[in-house]
């Protein structure tokens, strides 16, 4: 057990694809087992662009009860709802003092809104919010708060983790050693689980398999699988095989070169592949999945561990902000 912190947000945006659970969510639960980790369902961070209540609370309901199913250590982890931590708004209130607007004027996902807006002909600020403009300064206030060491994220959300560094970086320089300065970790596989259609499963493309979906639309999915046109007899190259890029993430090895093997020798259609395909996952994915519509018809259960992830997560929040208003404000 090492004694370096993790740390990392979800935001509540809908359930997960196979991609995001093979590259993201799977290594976050492996690494709970080895590391303290604070994760939390970052709804603040949803605020800039849903504004409907209900979604964003059942969303949260759906990311809990999944990193739950999936088997989150909870002793190690403290698992809890970013908005129920008060002292998160006063962070991020104390730190947009120390931020330069020049920082949040490079924030990607800013330039891209002004980007869109230019070429749309629009203001190049139109449909911005400041929940959008300053959502850096959150993040940071997320992760100093807890004392990270390594945020695991994806590529996308890298430029975030440095902002949070150089901004640890302007409060020291300031007003003394207060923050530790976060690593970010990104995962070097990202793009390595291909959807229906053989391109990177993602959002963007709509060629996702939800990972909790229930076992009838799985199979439809995997059925849909695009193949060449090769007939049963003719031998097969599992490496340019979608079917088989996906079994080797839910197969021993030994299944997986039992698997190659009948690829390569022929006389295995397409049909039988994708039906061993969904018979392996299904069979991976049954408890968890059980156990994840077990949850989300209990909600309170999901609100009594949210709740102790809670109260862990506030006894540091505590901490830190009497260091912080103390250091800025005497
Ligand atoms: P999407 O492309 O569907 O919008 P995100 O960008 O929200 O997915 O992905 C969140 C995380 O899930 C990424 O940082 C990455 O680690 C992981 N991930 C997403 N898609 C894949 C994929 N096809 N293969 C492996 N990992 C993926
Ligand atoms: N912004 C992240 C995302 O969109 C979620 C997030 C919020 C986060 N706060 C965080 C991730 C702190 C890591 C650390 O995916």
């Amino acid at each position: 057990m090492s004694d370096k912190i993790v740390l990392t947000g979800i935001k509540p945006t809908g359930m997960p694809h196979l991609g995001n659970y093979i590259g993201a969510l799977k290594p976050l639960i492996e690494r709970a087992r080895e590391y303290k980790t604070f994760m939390f369902i970052a709804d603040l961070h949803a605020l800039n662009s849903v504004h409907d209540a209900a979604q964003i609370k059942q969303h949260t309901y759906e990311i809990a009860a999944m990193m739950i199913a999936l088997g989150l250590d909870l002793n190690n982890a403290v698992l809890f709802r970013q908005s129920d931590i008060d002292e998160i708004y006063q962070l991020n209130t104390l730190l947009s003092n120390v931020t330069p607007k020049g920082l949040m004027n490079r924030a990607h996902s800013y330039k891209a809104a002004m980007d869109k807006n230019i070429a749309a002909g629009l203001d190049t600020d139109a449909g911005v919010n400041m929940g959008l403009y300053t959502y850096p300064i959150l993040m940071t206030a997320d992760i100093l708060m807890y004392n990270s060491d390594i945020v695991p994220v994806g590529a996308d959300q890298k430029q975030h983790v440095e902002f949070a560094r150089d901004i640890a970086g302007y409060f020291n320089n300031t007003y003394g050693e207060i923050f530790k300065m976060p690593e970010p970790v990104i995962g070097a596989d990202t793009g390595l689980i291909p959807g229906l259609d053989g391109r990177k499963m993602s959002k963007s493309y709509d060629n996702t398999i939800a990972l909790f979906a229930p076992e009838k639309e799985l199979k439809k999915k995997i059925m849909r699988i695009i193949t060449d046109s090769k007939t049963p007899e003719e031998s097969k190259d599992p490496d340019t095989s979608t079917i088989y890029q996906l079994y080797k993430h839910f197969a021993t090895g030994a299944e997986i070169a039992e698997f190659a093997e009948m690829f390569r020798a022929g006389g295995m259609g397409y049909g039988t592949a994708k039906t061993i395909l969904f018979e392996k996952i299904n069979s991976v994915l049954a408890e968890p999945r059980a156990e994840y519509e077990r949850l989300m018809a209990n909600p309170g259960e999901i609100d009594e561990i949210l709740a102790r992830g809670a109260a862990r997560a506030r006894a540091v929040a505590r901490e830190t902000m009497a260091r912080v208003k103390k250091a800025m404000l005497g």
